[in-house]
């Protein structure tokens, strides 16, 4: 038996009951999951990869799992696609991307092979995928001199006319992260092309999980960085993730400015791809390096986020949960002109899956907090403070393990008008103000607590929108064709 068949038995035969897992966020079937890969729209379904070592609760020999949805909210599991078990990869398949060839679905990765990272290929039909028996395609030694061949990995892959273009993360010697592209006709000969972006200090800022995409004429550049520190409301995660605005119609991202993709205590590694309709999705792994957060319970850990439509306003990456979420609303219950004094909870707004939406409408409050999967034990807290102008995340009374990576303070300029609350069993993720930040986190809080208190100190006029979600739909097709068999 090869290591794959191996894994596809293990991971068939241990899967976790789809209902101990959040409804609408990919997890893995089993065991450990981090980056999303070659997150992808491939033979009429969106494809979605992501490392993945089944028969640990934590990070060790990378394959590559699998899953897909028809519409980004119900995420089916399929048998894992690639194991570490070849001449080019032995010691991890590690992150990549995917693309439609004519020869059919090509994920691009990292072979690891002791202290050496090379590119890889693979193709497939959208369920089995084949090694390209001449791995690697891109090696370390294509790289000039004083470029390190032990931090070379990530590639994201995307075909303008008839070039296929390959960036790669990398470190260099001097200590500085950079981003290296490639160019290709054939996706098996690739052609060094220079560095498309170098990070201005030597921190030794790994870039991990490059990504690009053009919105408007824009180009796009996303990234993991690690080890970055806090600067102003930016950088607080320690390995955070990024994006930057280029210069229009070029490859250019001279002089531009890095800005947070997430604010939260849980988001890294994010991946982006075109839906069939021309939005632009984002994905991200919805943990941090600095500890996953799980229950005492799961045989599975980590999830994705819930995928977020991308648009640019101002200079800014504005992120929105995508509207195939709405397709799943049960209830509605609104509250409009509701005035927060004191600790309010409103008649039916409560649970661990909604969509809520509250609109401040005015500025009046000192401070306004919202607490969630709130008991007399248990609560999750998100503050703002209009006199400080920081947003207040705090974990700490949410059924922890530790105490540490609890709290997130981040400063912020424009008003806070709106939030958009998204939660599903252990993760929340907050858009502020339409989606110009996002925080996103997991808690470990018994499903049970299921509160939502608002607290002002001074009086606070909001509308409320509460959609409950439909998860007994969901579970019932993820179970009936998500099942692995
Ligand atoms: C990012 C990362 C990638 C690497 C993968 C290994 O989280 O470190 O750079 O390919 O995880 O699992």
């Amino acid at each position: 038996m090869t290591l794959l068949e191996k894994t596809r038995q293990f991971e068939k035969e241990n899967q976790a009951p789809v209902k101990e897992q959040p409804a609408f966020h990919a997890a893995p079937a089993v065991g450990w999951m981090n980056d999303p890969n070659g997150f992808s729209w491939y033979d009429g379904q969106y494809h979605l990869f992501y490392q993945y070592c089944p028969n640990k609760m934590k990070w060790g020999p990378m394959h590559w799992g699998h899953q897909v949805s028809d519409d980004l909210v119900v995420w089916k599991r399929k048998p894992c696609v690639m194991a570490p078990e070849n001449s080019f990869d032995y010691d991890g398949c590690f992150s990549g991307t995917a693309i439609e060839t004519d020869q059919g679905h090509l994920l691009i990765y990292t072979g690891v092979t002791g202290s050496y990272q090379n590119q890889c290929i693979a193709l497939g039909d959208g369920l089995t995928y084949k090694k390209f028996e001449g791995n690697p395609v891109i090696k370390g030694d294509q790289l000039p001199d004083g470029c390190s061949h032990e931090d070379f990995r990530d590639p994201k892959i995307w075909k303008e006319k008839d070039t296929y273009y390959c960036i790669i993360g990398n470190m260099r010697q001097d200590k500085h992260g950079q981003i290296v592209m490639f160019t290709s006709k054939n996706l098996t000969d690739w052609k060094y092309e220079g560095i498309l972006y170098e990070m201005p200090r030597a921190e030794k800022n790994m870039l991990e999980c490059p990504g690009f995409f053009r919105m408007d004429g824009i180009p796009v550049l996303i990234t993991s960085p690690q080890n970055m520190h806090a600067d102003g409301k930016e950088f607080h995660n320690g390995h955070n993730s990024v994006y930057l605005l280029g210069k229009k119609d070029t490859l250019d991202f001279s002089g531009a400015t890095m800005h947070s993709i997430d604010y939260g205590l849980d988001f890294y590694a994010p991946e982006t791809t075109i839906a069939p309709d021309g939005r632009e999705i984002l994905i991200g792994w919805m943990a941090s390096w600095h500890g996953t957060q799980m229950t005492k319970e799961q045989t599975w850990t980590t999830q994705m986020t819930f995928p977020r439509e991308l648009s640019l306003e101002e200079d800014m990456l504005i992120q929105k949960p995508v509207a195939e979420i709405e397709n799943y609303y049960l209830d509605t219950i609104k509250y409009s002109g509701k005035v927060i004094e004191g600790e309010v909870e409103l008649p039916e707004v409560k649970g661990r899956f909604f969509d809520m939406g509250v609109h401040f409408n005015c500025q009046g409050f000192k401070k306004f907090t919202i607490e969630l999967a709130k008991n007399e034990r248990f609560k999750t807290t998100f503050t703002i403070s209009n006199k400080k102008k920081q947003i207040l995340l705090d974990r700490t009374y949410s059924g922890m393990l530790e105490d540490h990576n609890c709290i997130r303070k981040v400063p912020f300029t424009e008003e806070i008008t709106d939030l958009r609350i998204l939660m599903d069993q252990y993760g929340i993720e907050i858009f502020v103000n339409g989606g110009k930040m996002v925080f996103s986190l997991i808690l470990t809080t018994p499903i049970s607590a299921e509160g939502i208190a608002f607290k002002s100190k001074k009086a606070a006029d909001i509308d409320v929108t509460f959609h409950t979600i439909d998860t007994a739909s969901i579970y019932r097709k993820r179970e009936a064709e998500g099942t692995l068999q």
